[in-house]
């Protein structure tokens, strides 16, 4: 007969707050996951200052799952509160796990975790916000009971042909103009041999 293989236990994934050496794995990880190839529309941007910006104004809405020390996760949350109106938002600005984590609902735990803290600091409706075409975590939201789908668009104007665009570059061109005038000017002065 043969024997059960044993199976080595399933690795620990750890669900913690972020902290501050937690800013660079986190960036990194990121960094693989929003990239605009992926999602071209995406209008937020990914970058070093996302992150440290959010630890720094709402680092108790923002966690890590570690697997071993390795940041494998993060969820990336905020507060929003809006002038007269009593509700307060959670605010699920960032969420990402990384492809290769040998464990699956890694992404389920860290919302579960961020909307308990929410709830603690007195949110009374999350809200999430993705590309359209980000399928995955679109039916990731919708799995984890998001729904109320609302279609947002988003344009852009190119403001280099306003009247007020034109007229401050036209300032600063001048302004650019004249910084050379001087700087050639004084370095005339300077090699200009003495009588
Ligand atoms: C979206 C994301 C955070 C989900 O995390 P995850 O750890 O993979 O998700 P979980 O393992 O907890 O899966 C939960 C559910 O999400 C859905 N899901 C997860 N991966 C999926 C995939 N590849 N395709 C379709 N559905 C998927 C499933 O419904 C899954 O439930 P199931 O395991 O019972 O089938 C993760 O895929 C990710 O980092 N994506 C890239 C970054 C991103 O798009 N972030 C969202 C915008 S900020």
């Amino acid at each position: 007969m043969a024997h059960p293989t044993k199976q080595p236990p399933a690795p620990e994934v750890e669900i913690r707050e972020m902290e501050l050496e937690d800013i660079a794995p986190v960036f990194i990880l990121g960094e693989r996951l929003f990239t605009s190839d992926r999602w071209p529309s995406l209008y937020r941007t990914w970058d070093e200052y996302e992150v440290i910006n959010l630890f720094a104004s709402d680092g108790d809405t923002c966690f890590v799952a570690a697997l071993e020390e390795r940041v494998v996760g993060f969820a990336l949350g905020a507060i929003i509160e809006k002038r007269r109106n009593p509700w307060k938002y959670g605010y699920l600005i960032w969420i990402g796990v990384d492809e290769g984590a040998p464990v699956r609902g890694i992404g389920q735990r860290l919302l579960k975790v961020l909307t308990q803290r929410f709830i603690e600091r007195g949110a009374r409706m999350m809200l999430v916000d993705t590309d359209a075409e980000n399928d995955r975590a679109i039916n990731f939201f919708k799995k984890s009971g998001f729904g109320n789908v609302q279609h947002h668009i988003y344009m852009t104007k190119n403001l280099t042909h306003d009247p007020d665009y034109l007229k401050r570059k036209s300032r600063r061109d001048k302004e650019r103009e004249h910084q050379a005038h001087e700087r050639e000017a004084s370095r005339e002065r300077r090699d200009k041999p003495r009588e």
